[in-house]
């Protein structure tokens, strides 16, 4: 049940107390309290909460929590899994090995930092790297609608199965999905394989994962200047 302490952590419109978003001590530690949506007035507000967070058991083992990285008003987001090792030590998504070969994959296309912004599912270093439980995903999720709702990308990468499954709900294999626009909320999605499962299937043969991601990464870039050509001059 929800103590009454943790109801009044969200009764700001009437509070004479600094917003949440500029005090990272009001922060539920369950999950089962939500996090209302447009409570974060920037990244750095949320990273402070992230990085206080025990809404699951991740918030125990987390070095940093790992919130984002990139130009938080890009036009593409990318979303990974959940932070390896490299990124639990640095507090930055996408660091590591599989993060260098995103790097790239983004590069052959001309993207740069400041065209995207990269974050993941769950925001703490699931133990041995494995999957996030669909508690954690669930318990982190409030944090990515904000991301989502801040930055307003025109796209969303979705890197790997979790990826998927975390935001769109959708279980199928990402071997089935990549390559195929979602729409979400309104959002339009492109599902790609995980860098990691690259870096295990090097081969660049044509219907290999790789000659696949760069189908799939070109249609990203298409779509991205086809979105940008049509703004209206202000
Ligand atoms: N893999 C992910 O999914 N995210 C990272 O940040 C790093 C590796």
């Amino acid at each position: 049940m929800m103590s009454d302490e943790q109801i009044d952590l969200f009764n700001f419109a009437t509070d004479p107390q600094p917003a949440p978003s500029t005090n990272p001590e009001l922060i539920p530690t369950s999950a089962k309290v939500p996090i209302p949506p447009g409570i974060y007035d920037s990244m750095a507000a949320m990273a402070a909460h992230c990085n206080q967070c025990h809404r699951c058991e991740l918030g125990a083992t987390r070095t940093h929590a790992v919130v984002g990285r990139g130009n938080p008003q890009a036009d593409l987001m990318i979303v990974g899994e959940g932070p390896g090792q490299n990124e639990d030590e640095t507090g930055l998504p996408f660091v590591g090995k599989a993060g260098q070969l995103l790097d790239k994959i983004l590069e052959s296309v001309r993207l740069t930092e400041d065209d995207i912004f990269i974050c993941n599912i769950v925001k703490c270093r699931p133990p041995g790297n494995r999957t996030p439980t669909q508690e954690e995903m669930d318990a982190c999720r409030p944090y990515l609608l904000e991301q989502i709702r801040m930055v307003d990308p025109r796209i969303i990468l979705l890197s790997g199965a979790s990826s998927v499954r975390g935001l769109v709900g959708d279980k199928r294999g990402i071997t089935k999905i990549r390559g195929e626009w979602l729409e979400w909320n309104g959002r339009l999605c492109m599902p790609v394989f995980h860098p990691a499962y690259l870096l295990r299937n090097p081969s660049r043969d044509k219907g290999s994962p790789k000659w696949l991601m760069w189908q799939d990464i070109q249609a990203v870039r298409s779509k991205l200047d086809e979105l940008r050509g049509s703004e209206q001059p202000q």
